[in-house]
């Protein structure tokens, strides 16, 4: 066997991050990139020495590609997802899936008719430290999970983010933006959500750009930047949220809660980290569990899927899982918004990867 082909569809902000790692994982290798900017395209390919670049043709029409990447703005999830898997590849999203879940049940319903896989952010959560955290809980160290919490706390991406908007408006703000992370870490511990409740409010009706060449020009606010919600799983347990971009103070912190002990865990925004532990009646707390991301970042779902792939198992950040996290987040936005809502999907528990799983080692 030999490294698979990919391709990138979205030369925007993160896709530094991808093409900083795939370009050194040796099971990928990166032959194609686009963007509908083609010079957003050429000069992310110059950069990471990237062979060809152009608008998404370039990667659609390629033969060689088995998989591709798409990290366009949440808008276009969709839109280039089905592109993606119309031209019989796999296709690696990032997150939101889509922006509503009427196209994000279409794009798997319309990938598994073409025989394809999806795959969707985050990745963080089978990188060391959120696959320490399951190790963790997995070998009884906290009894029996019970609840969670979350707390992301930020005044919002609009200083440093060059093009914002995208961030404050459907298919995002700190729910559909940030809440991937904390919610399919989650569910990694507790599974399916069952029920929601959920409010929400928006401090500001316009933000102005803090950075790149539109600095000084306001945009629209049009989804809530301050949710809180409580989260009911199907198997018992249960959680609280917030997630804020209306907030002075940046604060990030997802815990644990068993019948023997809590855990601190690692941001599930990142890849390593610590897990901390305290057991119950006991006033000291041990480091239970210290990775560092080690090479691993942005770009190791999509390997895993590669190697899934060909070695005939279930990917482990699946579409299916995405999908559900869409829909307990646009729930808890339709509440917050104080409409109704219910939940209309379930999901399914990744398997752990290996011990020393490494995208850094050729295996393909
Ligand atoms: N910026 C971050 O820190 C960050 C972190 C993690 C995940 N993400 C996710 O990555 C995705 C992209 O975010 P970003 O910050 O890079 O945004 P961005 O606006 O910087 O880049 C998006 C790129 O997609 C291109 N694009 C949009 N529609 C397209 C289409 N139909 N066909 C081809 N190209 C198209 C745009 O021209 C742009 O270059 C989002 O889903 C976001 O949630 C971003």
């Amino acid at each position: 066997m030999s490294a698979a082909k990919i391709g990138i569809i979205g030369a925007g902000v993160i896709s530094d991050q991808y093409l900083k790692n795939t370009t050194t994982y040796p099971d990928i290798e990166v032959v194609a990139i686009a963007d509908k900017v083609a010079e957003k395209a050429r000069s992310q390919a110059e950069k990471y020495g990237v062979a060809v670049h152009g608008t998404n043709e370039v990667v659609l029409d390629n033969p060689d590609i088995e998989l591709v990447i798409n990290i366009t703005t949440p808008d276009a999830h969709a839109e280039v997802a089905n592109q993606v898997v119309e031209a019989g590849k796999h296709v690696w999203n990032e997150k939101p899936l889509t922006d509503n879940l009427e196209t994000a049940k279409e794009l798997l319903a319309n990938a598994e008719r073409h025989g394809v896989r999806v795959g969707c952010a985050p990745d963080t959560v089978i990188g060391p430290g959120w696959q320490a955290v399951r190790r963790v809980i997995e070998r009884g160290d906290i009894g029996e999970p019970l609840t969670g919490q979350i707390l992301f706390q930020s005044p919002g991406p609009e200083k440093w983010h060059p093009a914002p908007d995208f961030l404050f408006q459907a298919g995002a703000g700190p729910l559909l933006d940030i809440g991937p992370y904390y919610l399919t870490a989650m569910t990694q511990v507790f599974g399916a959500v069952s029920r929601v409740s959920a409010h929400g409010s928006r401090a500001h009706d316009t933000r102005t750009i803090g950075s790149g060449p539109r600095a000084g020009e306001s945009f629209d606010v049009t989804v809530p930047t301050h949710v809180g919600a409580l989260l009911e799983y199907a198997d018992g347990g249960k959680a609280q949220a917030v997630f804020s971009f209306d907030s002075a103070i940046s604060r990030t912190t997802i815990e644990i809660q068993g019948t023997e002990g809590a855990i601190v865990c690692p941001d599930p925004n990142v890849f390593g980290g610590e897990v901390v532990l305290t057991r119950n009646h006991e006033k000291e707390s041990t480091v239970v569990a210290s990775v560092e991301a080690d090479g691993q970042g942005r770009g190791i779902g999509a390997t895993d899927m590669l190697r899934s792939i060909r070695a005939g198992e279930d990917h482990r950040a699946p579409g299916r899982q995405a999908l559900h996290i869409l829909d307990v987040m646009l729930t808890a936005q339709s509440l917050a918004n104080g409409e109704q809502a219910q939940l209309s999907t379930s999901t399914v528990k990744p398997a752990l990867l290996p011990e020393g799983w490494d995208p850094k080692v050729a295996t393909l």
